[in-house]
């Protein structure tokens, strides 16, 4: 199955991931109004989809603790979707209770990474992830899935293709209207991205699929070219290049939003997207940064 996919596609949706990937690993501290303005400023510079924040616990993720008052304050554009990260029900009925519409499940391709980055095993992770599917459908929210470690681990070491396909048809079985492929570690190869897309394409949709690639290796860029050869459409990057998961070690840096800009704008791929106004984004969250410290 292909979902119907042009290879590549004359059209590109970037996910902006900087406000949740960027600034949960961010060391210093980030004042709530700050996150707010940098969210809104991403939202105006043309992303459609800008990551939020994340509803998981405070203790595990305490650079994020303020996740309902970043949503609360947050003055939305109605062609714009903010997803916010939910690990479980308890993190949906805040998510909801502060207003999200589009929610956001991780898990891993590996028994070892889900058990660093949230203390379960992957069936567990589809355990919590239940009721939050129930909801997302009956109350009619966009549900996302991430699949990480979907090439490498940094526990487990290489992941089979077949590992993380599997995991990703579990996301979509469960009601995801896309699902993102992580190179969480920023480890995979062209290579790597190519016999992951050639085994997942054979049974998942392509125009649902996304890629999300950390930049410790600096292919990201090659990455995303064999994903546009592969017809992949969406792709998501962090402002700034911020970014990385605080579980898993030598995961610094996601693709930055405005390197993936230059290079789909240099192929001719539209995104709609403002780069000068990404790069202001950052620059404006950069100083608020620096005056807060
Ligand atoms: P746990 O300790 O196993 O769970 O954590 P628990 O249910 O026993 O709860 C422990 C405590 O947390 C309790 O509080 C709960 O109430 C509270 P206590 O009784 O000790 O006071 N709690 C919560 N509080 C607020 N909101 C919640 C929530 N859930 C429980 N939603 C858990 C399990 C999943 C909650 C925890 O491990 C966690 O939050 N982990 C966060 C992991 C994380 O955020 N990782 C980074 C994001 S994923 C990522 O970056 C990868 C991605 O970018 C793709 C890629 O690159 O790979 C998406
Ligand atoms: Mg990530």
């Amino acid at each position: 199955m292909t979902g119907g996919v042009e290879r590549p596609p004359p059209r590109v949706t970037v996910v902006e991931v900087g406000p949740r990937d960027g600034l949960q690993n961010e060391p210093g501290r980030v004042p709530t109004a700050a996150k707010v303005s940098f969210v809104e400023a991403l939202a105006g510079a043309g992303l459609r989809v800008v990551e939020a924040t994340s509803f998981v616990s405070p203790k595990a993720v305490p650079q994020l603790a303020d996740a309902d008052e970043v949503m609360r304050s947050l003055r939305r554009r109605p062609d714009v979707r903010y997803p916010v990260l939910v690990p479980n029900e308890r993190g949906l009925e805040r998510a909801l209770a502060a207003g999200a519409d589009a929610v956001a499940l991780f898990t891993a391709a590996t028994e070892a990474f889900a058990e660093a980055n949230v203390r379960a095993s992957i069936a567990e992770t589809f355990e919590r992830f239940r009721p939050v599917a129930m909801r997302a459908r009956t109350d009619g929210l966009w549900l996302r899935g991430y699949v990480s470690v979907a090439f490498d681990c940094p526990y487990s070491g290489r992941v089979a293709p077949e590992s993380a396909r599997d995991v990703a048809l579990r996301l979509f079985d469960l009601g995801c209207d896309e699902v993102s492929l992580a190179d969480t570690i920023g480890t995979a190869t062209p290579g790597d991205v190519a016999r992951l897309l050639d085994v997942a394409l054979r049974d998942l949709p392509g125009n649902r699929l996304a890629l999300h690639f950390h930049d410790t290796g600096g292919r990201a860029l090659d990455n995303v070219a064999i994903g546009l050869d592969h017809g992949i459409a969406i792709y998501d990057s962090a402002a700034g290049g911020l970014g990385g998961c605080p579980f898993a070690p030598g995961a610094p840096g996601n693709l930055a939003t405005e390197t993936l800009l230059a290079c789909l704008a240099g192929r001719g791929i539209e995104t709609g997207v403002d780069r000068l106004a990404v790069e202001h984004a950052v620059a404006g969250l950069r100083d608020a940064i620096a005056s807060a410290a």
